[in-house]
């Protein structure tokens, strides 16, 4: 795909082997061109490895962490569970939304626990609210010491973002996904990895090897979760795309 921005024409062309379409440069069609492209460029570049919050390094999209906690902030959760920790910053995200809302704990689960992690994490205000626990997200005593912090009647988020190959979020979905309650939702982290397969910082097999099959056969196994936008409860521009990590990621249980 060759993408030409002229500034001074005002116009975006993009061909393919399908041939050349060219679009104002202020349309809806190459706003989106540019900023998939923001998104490609971005990975490469590790531009999501520049934030924090509170005080703890949080590897995510800015975008994506905003529409994160619109999310919190309606499903109201008792409890978020979250697989993959690394410095904690997106427990400590979590738990400081429910803190606000005044409610819940955040369950953050890891196959390595770094100990300067878990001692900043420890030492945070917002542990609190956090629970860790240290093993493979798909370990049955990992997923049973998960269960057994459930109580009945308690609304239930997931959050994957451990291990994002194709087997590893299949078998956390099995062993995760019941316990989310209807009305509240499953975020399957990283299907960027589908995106970006080919360019570097990437692995061989990120075409096929990614999250979006293993939520793809997840929907058709499972009816009562259906795959919506990112909540945006204020949105006056309707076409704007979302510059995401987690296209095809937000799974909510429907019944
Ligand atoms: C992308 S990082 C998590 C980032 C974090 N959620 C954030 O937003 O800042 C992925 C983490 O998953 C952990 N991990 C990898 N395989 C895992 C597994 N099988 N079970 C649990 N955690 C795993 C890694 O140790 C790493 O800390």
């Amino acid at each position: 795909m060759r993408l030409t921005l002229d500034t001074e024409a005002r116009t975006c062309s993009i061909e393919t082997d399908a041939g050349i379409t060219t679009h104002d440069l202020h349309s809806e069609q190459a706003f989106e061109q540019l900023s998939d492209m923001w998104v490609r460029l971005g990975w490469v570049r590790k531009y999501s490895y520049g934030f924090s919050w509170l005080g703890r390094p949080i590897i995510q999209l800015p975008e994506d962490m905003i529409r994160i906690q619109e999310t919190i902030f309606r499903i109201q959760p008792d409890v978020i569970i979250e697989t993959g920790i690394a410095h904690g910053g997106s427990l400590v995200f979590y738990a400081s939304i429910l803190d606000m809302i005044g409610k819940g704990q955040v369950i953050g689960i890891d196959i390595d626990i770094r100990p300067h992690n878990r001692a900043a994490i420890e030492a945070h205000p917002m542990m609190k609210r956090i629970t860790m626990i240290e093993g493979s997200s798909i370990a049955a005593d990992t997923v049973a010491a998960v269960r057994g912090m459930i109580s009945a009647g308690d609304k239930v988020m997931l959050v994957l973002d451990s291990n994002h190959s194709r087997d590893h979020v299949a078998a956390e979905l099995e062993a995760y996904a019941d316990l989310v309650t209807p009305g509240s939702c499953i975020l399957s982290q990283d299907g960027v990895m589908q995106l970006v397969a080919g360019m570097p910082r990437t692995g061989d097999d990120w075409a096929e090897n990614n999250p979006i099959p293993a939520v793809e056969q997840f929907l058709q196994r499972n009816p009562h979760f259906e795959l919506r936008r990112p909540y945006r409860p204020f949105d006056e521009t309707q076409a704007t795309p979302d510059a995401t990590h987690h296209p095809v990621g937000w799974l909510w249980r429907t019944a």
